[in-house]
């Protein structure tokens, strides 16, 4: 029977995705954008489930301003945690499945790296302390719940990092580029088949189930903000590709603090739902020939 999701979000890169990817599955999804429903009210948003009874709830719009989040506090608390709180609470008295979506910025990346499940957490700005008491509301909330944490997302759409770099990097000018923060890039795509690979598992799973909690999605390999740079410059740009020189944290301020090397250890997807996430390089690869056209 073609399972009912509910979907939060219509235009971030897991959202298109979703989307995007949904007709190669026996769903269908109903989203709703932001105009439809801003999670600003999380009221609003808990009603939408009521109303829509979903037998899976997928919640990909976030507050992901990093920066703006350490002025927009009140906004991001909202958008990140009493929202996911409230449309748990509603999953959890109309028996529908959770999915929310988190970041390896919960960890502050000090030590300890890669980061399994259980490890603790200690979020070095507004973003990530958001995120985090959203996962929590989400989990005391409904027991039928996963928080997906994922991290340096990357697609041919909307704003990221690659984009960015291929923009700057047009002109064939030198960069300075941050190389002592490491992470894991991740395919909104690959998250997004993940998700709908998984959906009839989740809508069908009992409490107590291991495919509820918390897991960590993100493609294999780490790199530094520079090493991305560089990759997605060699490929895209070959010869032309502009020098790229390696700076620190420090060199580059910005309001939010970010953690050094907050990868996590994905070793529970694996256990789990037996998936092994690709190298970050062919994900990438893959992005770069979409936006070749
Ligand atoms: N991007 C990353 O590097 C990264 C890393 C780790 C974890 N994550 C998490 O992964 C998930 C997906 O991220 P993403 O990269 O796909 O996000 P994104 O591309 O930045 O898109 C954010 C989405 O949230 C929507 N949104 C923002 N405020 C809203 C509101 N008040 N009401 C309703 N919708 C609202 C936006 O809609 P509008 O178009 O209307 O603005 C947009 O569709 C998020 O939970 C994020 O925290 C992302």
């Amino acid at each position: 029977m073609t399972l009912k999701i509910l979907q939060f979000g219509t235009t971030g890169q897991l959202a298109t995705e979703l989307l995007r990817q949904a007709p190669a599955h026996d769903v269908a999804i109903t989203a709703l954008s932001r105009a439809d429903c801003d999670l600003a009210d999380p009221e609003a948003a808990a009603r939408k489930v009521v109303e829509i009874a979903p037998d899976l709830v997928v919640i990909a719009a976030a507050y992901t301003a990093v920066d703006l989040a350490e002025t927009e506090q009140d906004l991001a608390r909202a958008i990140n945690a009493a929202a996911p709180g409230a449309i748990a609470r509603a999953c959890a008295s109309s028996g529908a499945a959770l999915v929310n979506i988190s970041t390896d910025y919960v960890f502050d990346g000090a030590g300890g790296a890669p980061y399994a499940e259980d490890a603790a957490t200690h979020p070095l700005n507004i973003y990530g302390l958001t995120k985090l008491e959203g996962e929590r509301a989400v989990l005391a909330a409904c027991d039928r719940a996963v928080n997906i944490r994922t991290s340096w997302v990357v697609s041919a759409h909307g704003k990221n990092f690659v984009k960015t770099m291929l923009r700057v990097g047009a002109a064939g000018n030198p960069l300075r580029v941050v190389d002592d923060q490491r992470g894991r890039p991740t395919s909104a795509a690959d998250l997004a088949g993940f998700i709908l690979s998984q959906a009839e598992r989740l809508a069908a799973a009992k409490a107590g189930d291991p495919a509820f909690g918390t897991l960590h999605f993100a493609n294999s390999g780490e790199v530094s903000w520079r090493g991305l740079a560089v990759a997605i410059f060699a490929e895209a740009m070959g010869d032309n590709a502009p020098e790229v020189a390696a700076i620190t944290t420090a060199e580059y301020p910005v309001p939010a603090a970010r953690p050094l090397r907050a990868t996590m250890d994905t070793t529970r997807l694996q256990q789990v739902f037996g998936i092994t996430p690709r190298p970050w390089q062919a994900a990438l690869s893959d992005i770069l020939t979409e936006l070749k056209g």
